[in-house]
């Protein structure tokens, strides 16, 4: 499991899913951000899977952060070789050091991560997840740290031009994601679910779907990685990221917001987007 999921990230990596998978400022967030999931993960299988459950059952007590994320979604979250790092990344681990707690990133699958907070798995999840009323009856919301929007990803030539044309067209999103919510509202639309938006992008350079709706950072790294292929000017939606912390979990909420409104004082907040996503 372990080897393959190694397998997938360095491949993921040759593809050149993003430009600079080896540079210099991804290897210093990796080694800040994903120190400990990094290294239990590298290692060997069985201290791998020894310190993931250590961190989840002593995450609440033990000055540990335990953080939930799905790492298929570059700039935000993604794998550098056995790394997770992105925006997400660091600003959770800028969070943790003010906290002065220490950080654990954990990836799965992007619906499984409202019930890992609410369970108790995790502490918290930063997953470029937008706020909507559906998810605020299961989780709590940090204040916002980012401005998002969902956009069309079609391929060059398509007849489809703005989000009216998408009406009964075989459309893709990444399972459980506002995307996947949004595109439920078009008319006669043929949703084709899949686990990483990744896959709904290479489905379209196939020619087995029409367009795919998904957030408008990662959407630009896979247009870019996949020749062929355009974002429509016209957005489908504005939306906003926060981090989810477990409903009723208000000390956990108020020093995370604390920290995130300290982050967004100093520019730090600002710098950390700057290191990921370069001004057009
Ligand atoms: N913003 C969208 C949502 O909240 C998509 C987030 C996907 N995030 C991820 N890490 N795969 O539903």
């Amino acid at each position: 499991m372990k080897k393959n999921k190694i397998a997938v990230a360095v491949a993921l990596c040759m593809a050149a899913v993003l430009t600079a998978c080896g540079g210099t400022a991804k290897t210093e967030t990796t080694k800040a951000a994903g120190a400990e999931t990094t290294k239990a993960g590298a290692e060997t299988t069985k201290a791998g899977a020894e310190t993931t459950k250590a961190g989840a059952e002593s995450s609440a007590a033990g000055g540990k952060l335990v953080m939930v994320t799905n790492a298929e979604f570059p700039p935000y979250e993604y794998h550098d070789n056995n790394d997770i790092v992105g925006i997400d990344a660091d600003i959770a681990k800028a969070i943790a050091d003010k906290m002065g707690m220490e950080l654990e990133i954990q990836d799965m699958a992007f619906d499984s991560l409202i019930p890992a907070v609410q369970s108790g798995k995790a502490d918290f999840t930063a997953a470029g997840m937008t706020v909507n009323e559906d998810r605020k009856k299961n989780v709590d919301f940090t204040d916002t740290y980012a401005q998002a929007a969902q956009v069309i990803i079609v391929k060059d030539g398509s007849d489809i031009k703005v989000p009216a044309d998408l009406d009964g067209k075989k459309i893709g999103v990444q399972t459980g994601t506002t995307g996947d919510i949004y595109a439920g509202d078009i008319k006669d639309a043929n949703i084709n679910r899949y686990n990483k938006g990744m896959e709904a992008v290479m489905a379209l350079t196939q020619g087995k779907i029409d367009a795919v709706v998904i957030d408008r950072e990662p959407a630009k790294v896979f247009v870019k990685e996949n020749a062929g292929l355009k974002i429509l000017d016209e957005a489908f939606t504005e939306e906003e990221y926060a981090i989810a912390v477990k409903k009723g979990n208000t000390e956990l909420l108020e020093k995370m917001n604390a920290a995130i409104k300290e982050l967004k004082d100093s520019g730090e907040l600002q710098k950390i987007v700057d290191k990921y996503i370069t001004a057009e």
